[in-house]
């Protein structure tokens, strides 16, 4: 049976700040950031948008009947999750009207929390082919003013269906995964900014990318020939191409030529939203499929997801035949196209604004957010949600 990526959809708040106004504001020169670190814009989450609400907002328009009547499992990706002990899949579950006979549950671990889900929801498949899973990849990534991991942070979310005869990527059954206890980067529970070891982080991933490649390689008996792309988790969009060029030479020069030409189409949307941790490798495939004319179905996609901490995985997919009629192009181009640019004056504003943790009522105005589904406020500790169409 084949199983995979029947929907992909994805939403990234509608605000951001240009790249080169923020390295002026930090002293910086606009290349390091544009061409060294290779972002542009960066989006950022108005206090009315949290990962649920980015995660509901990337599900709700691809969602048909069929799709809610066929939905038993709701797997949600985070590592910026809204509370310690309540699934963020429970509330997108209410959101999106889902039916109850559902399991929602919420994984982490850093960026890798998506894939584990996809691969979860692939044996649930197995087991139940009349299944659908909802898969959500959402996250706000922060690391604080100031600080060198500051251009490389973001806001958005990836929603993917995972189902049988999947209309856009078929997974391959050789995947290969590999974990080991390091400090490169992580969050402890009383901080709501990320702790990270920069230039560590940067070799392990590197590292971790080589062991994964080496497992699927000898598992799956292919090679870097049998790559029509590959697809990276991307902190920012300079460290999968630093990646990629350690195995390039073992590909011929049209090999080489291929995978670098579709890298950098696989970093468009990245490169103008920033890092949404979890949903960072998903976008950077929907970026490909989305802006790539020269990528054709029956294509072997490899895909490498990196969660610091840290486990890595390398697993692969073929493209459906028609994938690219079950594309949502015009939709993600809308919401590009709408995204208003913030001043760094209101976007460091916008970065200190929490909502009260002492219990207290606060309502929001929803007023200036386009999105549908929002955050309203917050009441006796418990968050306020909407959803502007019911
Ligand atoms: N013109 C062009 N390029 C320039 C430049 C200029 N004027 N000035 C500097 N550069 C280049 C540098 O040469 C460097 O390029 P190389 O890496 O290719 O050598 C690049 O810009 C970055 O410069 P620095 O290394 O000096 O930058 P930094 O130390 O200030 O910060 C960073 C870089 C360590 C990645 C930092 O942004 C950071 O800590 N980010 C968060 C951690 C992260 O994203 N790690 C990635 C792996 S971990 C992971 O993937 C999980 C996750 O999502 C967090």
């Amino acid at each position: 049976m084949k199983i995979g990526i029947d929907k992909i959809g994805f939403y990234t708040p509608h605000l951001y700040v240009d790249m080169n106004k923020l390295a002026e504001a930090r002293g910086v020169e606009p290349a390091k950031f544009t061409i060294g670190i290779g972002q542009s814009e960066m989006s950022v989450a108005p206090l009315t948008q949290d990962p649920v609400t980015l995660a509901a907002n990337a599900a709700l328009d691809m969602l048909d009947e069929t799709d809610r009547a066929h939905i038993d499992m709701v797997l949600f990706g985070t590592e910026s999750g809204i509370d310690h002990s309540k699934a963020a899949a429970v509330y997108v579950h209410r959101l999106l009207d889902l039916k109850p006979e559902a399991r929602a549950v919420e994984l982490k671990q850093a960026c890798y929390g998506a894939t584990a889900a996809i691969q979860l929801a692939k044996g649930h498949i197995a087991l139940n082919p009349d299944s659908k899973v909802l898969v959500l990849a959402s996250d706000i990534a922060r690391y604080g003013l100031n600080t060198p991991g500051e251009s490389t942070q973001g806001a958005g979310a990836v929603a993917l269906i995972i189902s049988a005869n999947p209309r856009v990527l078929e997974l391959d059954d050789e995947t290969v995964y590999y974990t080991s206890d390091i400090m490169d980067f992580w969050r402890p529970v009383y901080s709501n900014t990320a702790y990270v070891d920069g230039k560590f982080s940067n070799e392990q991933y590197m590292a971790f990318f080589k062991q994964v490649w080496e497992q699927y390689k000898e598992k799956s008996n292919r090679s870097i020939h049998d790559m029509e792309a590959i697809c990276f988790h991307m902190p920012y969009t300079k460290m999968g191409l630093k990646a990629l060029r350690q195995i390039l030479d073992e590909g011929n020069e049209a090999d080489q030529q291929r995978l670098q030409d579709h890298y950098q189409t696989s970093t468009t949307y990245n490169r103008n939203v920033g890092n949404i941790y979890t949903g960072s490798l998903y976008l950077s495939l929907l970026s490909l499929l989305e802006q790539a004319e020269n990528i054709q179905s029956g294509a072997r996609i490899g895909m490498y997801s990196y969660g610091s901490g840290a486990v890595g995985e390398f697993f692969s997919g073929v493209l459906a035949e028609h994938f690219r009629e079950n594309l949502y192009l015009d939709r993600h181009r809308e919401l590009f196209a709408e995204r208003k640019e913030i001043s760094i004056a209101e976007y460091e504003e916008q970065f200190v604004k929490t909502l009260p943790t002492d219990g207290s009522t606060l309502e929001l105005d929803i007023t200036k957010d386009p999105a549908s589904i929002c955050v309203t406020g917050i009441t006796e500790h418990m968050r306020q949600y909407t959803n502007k169409n019911k």
